[in-house]
């Protein structure tokens, strides 16, 4: 099954083509500047209840839904606070979700039963003509989690996605290839439904930017809310992930160009510093799996900003499957 079938180039032809075919209930995966997600009609139930069956995720695991401007926000959220705004004209399009009280139009199916829902405009060309084109034909949103079945590493190019995925899509589905992801960690998520932002999930769009965007003092928070990217076994390839060691004979190795291969260890990535750390993480754990290798070992960069996220999910992922 895994042949490329499902890959297409974006041309205006075929993002017209595609947004009709999630207006019709196929399923499309879609680059974006953080990874690939998973895109179906985020008002049809059919169709986001095929994106949980593809993923293998629990039903009561909210999505994200992707929204062309930050006009649409209003559609889909209620009471929304001021500084969220601020957030949404500073940083969207861009790597942020932002969480807010549900509208009507943010059914159950698609916020796992929360009373609120997560929104994202997300920076990627494709990812913004393919809104633009199934807003043209009365679409809302795209409701689209990261295109990896549940707990595995997130897909930063077409091809993962046609590994991750290929063998569980059906005829009609898509994946468009937009070349990899830029960022190549998830987008911060933050929850406005509060006095001040709180961070869910860290990202590109850092505390220090959230605070000087709103003025508000930012707290970062293990919520009780059921964010699955923040359950502790997440983001993991098949070889078992080893934070901070250093690596032997036969095991893969992940870290910044500066540090050096010790003999007989697979070099899988060397980042010349934390922007490249984060977009090549993902595939380089990948292929430590393609190489079938049984462990990897990652030296993790330190600081805050963009590397708070890159150890977050190191974290998750090196808890295993
Ligand atoms: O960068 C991203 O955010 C990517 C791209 C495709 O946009 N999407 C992504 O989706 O990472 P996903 O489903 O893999 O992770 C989204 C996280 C989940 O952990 C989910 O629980 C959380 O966002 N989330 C979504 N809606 C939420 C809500 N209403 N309240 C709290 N968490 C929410
Ligand atoms: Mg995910």
């Amino acid at each position: 099954m895994s042949s490329g079938e499902f890959v297409s180039q974006c041309t205006a032809d075929s993002l017209a083509r595609v947004a009709q075919l999630l207006k019709d209930g196929g399923l499309v995966a879609l680059p974006t500047e953080t990874v690939y997600g998973l895109g179906a009609d985020a008002t049809n139930s059919s169709a986001v209840a095929r994106i949980y069956k593809v993923k293998g995720r629990p039903a009561d695991h909210p999505l994200i839904v992707h929204i062309y401007s930050m006009q649409s926000l209003g559609d889909w959220a209620d009471e929304i606070p001021s500084y969220a705004i601020s957030l949404a004209r500073d940083f969207w399009p861009g790597p942020m979700t932002l969480v807010l009280k549900r509208s009507i139009l943010a059914e159950d199916f698609v916020t796992g039963g929360q009373p609120t829902v997560g929104l994202r405009v997300p920076g990627h060309a494709v990812a913004l003509a393919l809104l633009a084109a199934f807003e043209n034909i009365g679409g809302q949103g795209i409701a689209a989690p990261s295109a990896n079945r549940f707990g595995h590493v997130s897909p930063t190019t077409a091809q993962a996605v046609q590994e991750e995925l290929g063998e569980y899509l059906e005829g009609k589905d898509q994946i468009l290839d937009g070349g990899p992801s830029n960022v190549g960690v998830e987008s911060t998520i933050i929850d406005c439904t509060t006095e001040a932002p709180r961070i869910l999930r860290p990202g590109a769009i850092t505390i220090q930017m959230v605070e000087e965007s709103t003025g508000l003092k930012v707290s970062t928070i293990e919520t009780d809310i059921r964010v699955s990217g923040s359950l502790e076994n997440h983001y993991a390839p098949s070889a078992i992930v080893n934070l901070n060691r250093i690596p032997i004979a036969g095991e893969g190795f992940i870290a910044l160009a500066e540090i050096q291969t010790p003999e007989k260890v697979i070099r899988l990535a060397s980042p010349k510093n934390v922007d490249e750390f984060a977009r090549v993480m993902y595939s380089a754990l990948r292929d430590a799996d393609a190489k079938g290798l049984n462990s990897v070992v990652v030296a993790e960069p330190a600081g805050d900003g963009l590397a708070l996220a890159i150890r977050d999910r190191l974290m998750r992922a090196s808890k295993g499957r």
